[in-house]
């Protein structure tokens, strides 16, 4: 085939089955990649030829340089836990957890029902399916206590995903050059939203409770910020949870500061020796903005996310959602509602508790077995990650450089930082690939720990 002249024809599919010796089915699945590499096309009615093969000439985009000048503020580049990694490395970098904590068999089927129902040629409203608004009202309905309003389902507008949410509460409350609470450390892609949306990040420094409400009112007061982001329940990286008192605080100074909490809920789903408790569920009067996702725990392919908004908020984040992308994919949302309407799903979730508990155990006793020298802060009561601070005088690109080489990958701490970070932390995922590892894993880590001090 690579010899053949360009506009040759290609013996017929029964002759190639003929001389290869191959099936059909494998002759047919060979035509189709190599058409997918541009290197055959078929022309109905008459076969299929050999394409012309393009001479590269190297392409010349200097003018591009003059045209878009500099970037009015250039974005973080992609976090490095989005990257792929040879599969028989030992991974505790990604965010997303593996494959065999997602429900399978609930997902095929209802994404096999969504695709014989109406969703999969109809275009659903702007805020989302009305079913799915009210499945997400109603979960935070059931935390929510007596003598509180819950929310209703046309408070909720449908995400393809938490982050776009992000960007678009950013971009809708905040605005640009305006100042935005952050806690720091925090989600590496808040971070890369706030930039997006143009706003000025203030950091506010989080301990295991979460942060204090002194230093809270000050940075509110000292910046005039009227929104904070954070993660009450299992914080990416942290895994701190927010006690009930913390709540209350947290939510007594932004009412009196008149402002927004964007309460990011993302590990709903992931408690493991506790429940997460939505700040949201004790306000009824527009303070918390509240994102929840089923990315991480229906599939990461059923990218379907929401938030929760009351009052003209949420008027300002459905313009900028319609904006951005009008409307989430009918067939995502029917497949996610099928997900999580089934009675499987609630068997799914408490099975999932039990592997998170063992995995993180696994880890955490891996780790204080075999790399002593990392301290961990917290063994998280829920989430997918342990935060893990390093001695001072690590040198961080080199440990997760050496680790790599040795077959370990794992994330250093810094994207997580708002601002410079507190010290040398990386953080470790416990629900990747192939637990059996773990200890391997952290001796490795333990052993390029010394070398790194040494
Ligand atoms: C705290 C937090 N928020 C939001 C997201 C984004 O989630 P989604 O997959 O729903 O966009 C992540 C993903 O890692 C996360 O950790």
């Amino acid at each position: 085939m690579a010899a053949a002249a360009p506009g040759a024809k290609l013996p017929s599919t029964r002759s190639l089955v003929a001389d290869y010796q191959a099936s059909p089915v494998t002759v047919q699945k060979a035509l189709q990649t190599l058409t997918a590499e541009g290197l055959i096309e078929s022309r109905p009615g008459v076969g299929t030829f050999i394409r012309a093969a393009r001479t590269a000439k190297p392409s010349d985009y200097g003018w591009q340089t003059a045209a878009l000048k500099s970037p009015l503020a250039a974005l973080p580049p992609a976090s490095s836990t989005m990257r792929d990694v040879p599969l028989d490395a030992i991974s505790f970098h990604s965010g997303y957890p593996a494959r065999e904590l997602l429900p399978e068999r609930l997902v095929r089927a209802a994404l096999t029902r969504a695709a014989r129902g109406d969703a999969a040629l109809s275009r659903p409203p702007a805020a989302g399916l009305p079913e799915l608004q009210s499945w997400f009202a109603h979960e935070l309905a059931a935390s929510t206590p007596a003598g509180t309003a819950p929310p209703n389902p046309s408070d909720v507008v449908v995400l393809p995903g938490s982050q776009s949410g992000l960007s678009s509460i950013f971009s809708a409350l905040v605005g640009r050059g305006q100042p935005l609470l952050l806690e720091s450390p925090t989600y590496w892609g808040a971070i890369l939203a706030a930039a997006q949306a143009g706003v000025r990040v203030v950091p506010v420094p989080v301990g295991p409770d979460g942060p204090d409400p002194a230093v809270l009112t000050r940075a509110f007061e000292e910046s005039g910020a009227r929104v904070f982001y954070a993660q009450p329940n299992y914080a990416n990286p942290t895994g701190a949870q927010w006690s009930a008192g913390r709540r209350d605080q947290v939510l007594d100074v932004v009412r009196a500061q008149g402002a927004f909490l964007v309460e990011d809920d993302w590990a709903h789903d992931f408690g493991i020796t506790s429940n997460p408790v939505p700040v949201a569920s004790r306000d009824d009067s527009g303070h918390v903005v509240y994102l929840r996702s089923l990315t991480k725990s229906v599939s990461t392919s059923i990218r379907v996310a929401a938030v929760i908004a009351r009052g003209p908020a949420r008027e300002r984040i459905l313009a900028d959602r319609a904006a951005e992308s009008m409307y989430v994919s009918g067939l995502l949302q029917a497949a996610a509602l099928d997900v999580v309407t089934q009675p499987g799903w609630q068997t799914h979730l408490r099975s999932l508790r039990h592997q998170l508990e063992s995995r993180r155990d696994l880890l955490v006793t891996s780790l204080r077995a075999h790399a002593p020298q990392a301290h961990i802060e917290q063994v998280p009561k829920g989430g997918l990650h342990v935060w893990v601070r390093l001695p001072d005088g690590t040198d961080l690109e080199r440990l997760v450089r050496d680790c790599e080489a040795a077959g370990v990958i794992i994330a250093g701490g810094n994207e997580w930082f708002p601002a410079e970070p507190a010290g040398p932390f990386i953080r470790l995922n416990y629900s990747g690939m192939n637990p059996g590892a773990f200890p391997e894993g952290a001796r490795i880590i333990g052993e390029m720990l010394e070398r790194n001090l040494g």
